[in-house]
């Protein structure tokens, strides 16, 4: 008897590697290779324009690569699209919610779609895990950036997809903002989802992942813990007291160092 697992639980959540992907002359991935454990949330860190839209286009089925290979829950992206868009939901910079709902109505909206039993409960559930209880009955045209990237958020959950991809979720939010989206973030990671999320704030990688890469001039040049990372360079000693790195000494450090190597 065959039978054929819809999803595997195996292996990392998110494999890739020796990925390119040009457009045109711009080689804006020139050999990409990192993993994502399952149920930890890794922060791809890289600049404007460093190519991680590209990478999580590439991973999320909306763009080929030119050479590599990657996986999402085991599946391969270009071999198995069908399946790795039924392991993934896909959260964008410029939220995606319907102003003219209610925040309760853009969930049971989504959750009709996905054809769930009891939509109304899959709603009432989100709203309270992302804080949105009160707020669920208004009109999303009232909410602050960071309670739509929040609903964002909320509604990318429905269906219970293994892997989530978070595209820069709080750039242009305030710092209140920023704050409650990380509160969501970390929720995610508490349920078992496994998130990547891209980002250029360097704070952002800290305060969430597990493991932070940096995409720099079209590769990963470092990946780790944040411990891992700091170890990278050595404590400065100020008199007696030593000063930890931060991330931002390690960043700067590691992409001084890569743009001298060309
Ligand atoms: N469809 C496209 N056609 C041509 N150039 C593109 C396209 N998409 C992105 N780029 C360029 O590729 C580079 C990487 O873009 P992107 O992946 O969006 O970076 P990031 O998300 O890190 O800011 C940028 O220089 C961008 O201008
Ligand atoms: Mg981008």
């Amino acid at each position: 008897m065959l039978v054929r697992m819809s999803t595997s639980t195996a292996g990392p959540a998110i494999q890739v590697r020796g990925l390119e992907k040009s457009y045109k002359e711009l080689r804006v991935l020139r050999g990409v290779d990192f993993e994502v454990a399952r149920g930890s949330i890794f922060a791809l860190l890289g600049s404007n324009g460093a190519g991680k839209t590209t990478v999580v286009r590439i991973l999320s089925t909306l763009l080929r690569a030119d050479a590599g290979d990657a996986r999402v829950n085991g599946f391969d992206v270009g071999a198995r699209a069908a399946d790795v868009r039924e392991s993934i939901s896909l959260t964008g910079q410029f939220a995606a919610v319907d102003e003219i709902l209610s925040g309760r109505e853009n969930l049971v909206m989504i959750a009709r779609l996905r054809h769930l039993r009891e939509p109304g409960a899959v709603a009432d559930d989100l709203l309270r895990r992302f804080s949105l209880t009160e707020a669920g009955g208004r009109r999303v045209a009232t909410y602050s950036g960071g309670m739509r990237r929040r609903l964002d958020i909320a509604m990318s959950l429905i269906g219970n997809p293994p892997v989530i991809f978070l595209d820069e979720p709080t750039t242009g939010l305030d710092p209140e903002a920023r704050i409650e989206v990380w509160d969501a973030v970390k929720e995610l990671a508490r349920g078992g989802t496994t998130v990547l999320l891209t980002t250029q704030y360097l704070d952002e990688a800290e305060q969430l992942a597990d493991r932070i890469a940096i995409l720099h001039r079209g590769r990963i040049i470092v990946d780790g813990t944040l411990a891992e990372l700091k170890r990278l360079l050595p404590p400065a000693e100020v008199e007696y007291v030593e000063k930890q790195p931060s991330l931002e000494d390690v960043y700067f450090a590691v992409v001084g160092d890569a743009a001298e190597k060309e």
